[in-house]
């Protein structure tokens, strides 16, 4: 017995060494830690148990017979993420560069299947030169099969991917179909086709980091969500990531103990709008104000800052919070700010967590650039997506509600629970500079002084639009409210909301507009 302990415990060890000491300090070298280093900071201490340690590539073509190693260049299993299961795969750079073989699918599929049947969260650290190429179809096989499977995972259990280290060609596209994807600057990079391949069809001279690194995906193209100055801060955010979400679609979110203090008013938030309606406020203020301290998440940080949408803790409970940011393009609703919240809204819907609104828009952003890029079906991908959010769903207009944005953002007419409006709050079709234009055109075209007669028919449309009675009038406001009594206000409405229960009609599916 002694010798078979023996040789299990060799294999193990060596096992753990993945491609060898001397890649271990290559990848060091490049300041990036190894797989199961990387687990071992992600999961509570001593909770991981590994899945198919011995597992090895089945291939025999260009030498690879005679070149194998241990677990083929994925560590799999599970363990806790603060005390919650998850699923993980951790790909091992040192092992053929990470790369994807018919064998190191099988194990991420393996894993992937028992996160399916068991409704925990799936959690992938890649790092990996895309497909072995030494496999060749196998290898596309494989990600294919991963690719299916993530598909059918949508929506069903959280699916987080952070990226460590390359992640090209077809690599990419199992990340992008996961609800979260977190990249490290400096170190990580995901492209369709590299700097070699783009010089040759496009003659653009770019380097790795400026055609696909976190700052490229977290600023222009809005591919990765969170961008972490190393991978230590990126493993810490995919934890606090996880402690806002349920384990599974079943599931009610997390809700943290809390215990009501006072009136919860807070006086702060009536000081936050300046006395000029045109001008500029941080919207991120109003958030602080009203949630509870140092929950806020915020997602997709830097990219359409236009809206600001994340996961925040209402006295204890998850909720995802999607409002216009003032201070940015004046909170106008272009392509990118619809895409960015369309898609937080409905992961917030897969997974029951309550929607909160605050709204200050002042409509959609007109132009050639927006409308030939299709602002009309991307502004539609987020009305789409309120319409059909089941979930507890309230807003809080703080100031402009104009135009189709104010039907967009999370109206009553498109669902909404209850509506609250501030005292500042405009709800109108259009500014009123724009309307008194429009409407009295003849009428000011006549007059004496027409610049006079614009100001005078302007002031009339501001006094009876640029106010929230109207629409309290019709009920389309369920109440104006002080801002010092919003955070009152949204924790009795979310807990009279706790035990909704909605359903769309029985379908296959929805069309939304892709
Ligand atoms: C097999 C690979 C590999 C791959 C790297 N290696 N990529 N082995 N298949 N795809 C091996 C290298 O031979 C080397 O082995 C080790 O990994 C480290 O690679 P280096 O090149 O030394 O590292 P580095 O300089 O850091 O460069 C990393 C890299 C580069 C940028 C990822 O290796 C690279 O460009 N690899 C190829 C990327 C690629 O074209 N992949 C295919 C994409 S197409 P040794 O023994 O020396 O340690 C694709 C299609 C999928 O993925 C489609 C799905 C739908």
């Amino acid at each position: 017995m002694k010798n078979k302990t023996e040789l299990l415990n060799g294999k193990i060890a060596e096992a753990q060494l993945g491609g060898g000491q001397v890649r271990i300090d290559s990848q060091h070298k490049k300041k990036k830690l190894t797989a199961r280093e990387r687990l071992h900071l992600l999961l509570d201490e001593g909770s991981f148990e590994e899945i198919g340690m011995f597992v090895t590539h089945r291939s025999n073509e260009f030498g690879l017979e005679g070149e194998k190693y241990l677990g083929d260049g994925v560590v799999t299993g599970f363990g806790n993420v603060n005390g919650r299961l998850v699923y993980v795969f951790s790909q091992d750079f040192t092992v053929f560069g990470g790369s994807l073989s018919e064998t190191h699918a099988e194990k991420i599929c393996r894993i992937m299947d028992l996160a399916m049947k068991n409704g925990a969260p799936l959690i992938g650290l890649n790092d990996s030169g895309g497909a072995r190429i030494q496999e060749g179809v196998v290898s596309l096989g494989g990600y294919a099969d991963i690719f299916y499977r993530n598909t059918l995972a949508s929506g069903v259990i959280p699916q987080l991917s952070a990226i460590m280290g390359p992640c090209a060609g077809g690599a990419v596209y199992s990340p992008a179909i996961t609800d979260f994807v977190l990249m490290v600057e400096n170190t990580s990079y995901m492209f369709v086709t590299g700097p070699n391949v783009v010089k040759t069809v496009t003659h653009e001279e770019v380097s790795s980091e400026e055609l696909g690194g976190a700052s490229a995906h977290s600023v222009k193209s809005g591919v990765t969500h969170f961008s972490s100055a190393n991978e230590l801060e990126c493993i810490q955010t995919i934890k606090r990531l996880l402690s806002y979400m349920p384990q599974n679609c079943e599931d009610p979110a997390p809700i943290l103990e809390y215990e009501i203090k006072g009136s919860e008013k807070r006086p702060q938030l009536s000081a936050i709008l300046p006395e000029n309606t045109n001008q500029p406020y941080d919207m991120r203020e109003v958030i602080e104000g009203v949630i509870d301290e140092e929950s806020f998440c915020e997602v997709h940080k830097n990219f359409a800052e236009n809206i600001v949408v994340g996961f925040a803790r209402l006295a204890g409970k998850s909720i995802g919070i999607v409002a216009n940011q003032p201070a940015y393009l004046a909170g106008v609703l272009d392509i990118k700010s619809s895409t960015k919240a369309g898609r937080f809204v409905r992961f917030c819907d897969c997974f029951n967590i309550p929607l909160l609104v605050f709204e200050d828009v002042p409509g959609f952003l007109p132009g050639t650039d927006q409308e030939w890029n299709g602002i009309i079906s991307n502004g539609a991908k987020l009305l789409y997506a309120f319409c059909e959010a089941t979930v507890p769903r309230i807003t809080v207009i703080t100031r402009k509600a104009y135009g189709g944005a104010y039907d967009v953002m999370n109206s009553k007419h498109i669902g909404a629970d209850m509506n609250y409006a501030w005292p500042s709050a405009e709800i109108a079709v259009m500014g009123a500079k724009g309307a008194a234009e429009i409407i009295f055109k003849k009428e000011i075209a006549e007059a004496k002084n027409p610049e006079a007669k614009l100001k005078e028919k302007e002031q009339e449309y501001m006094d009876h639009f640029a106010n929230p009675y109207r629409a309290a009038e019709r009920g389309y406001i369920d109440e104006v409210i002080l801002p010092e009594d919003t955070r009152n206000k949204l924790i009795r409405a979310f807990k009279m909301l706790e035990n909704k229960v909605d359903k769309l009609p029985r379908k296959k599916h929805g069309n939304i507009p892709l």
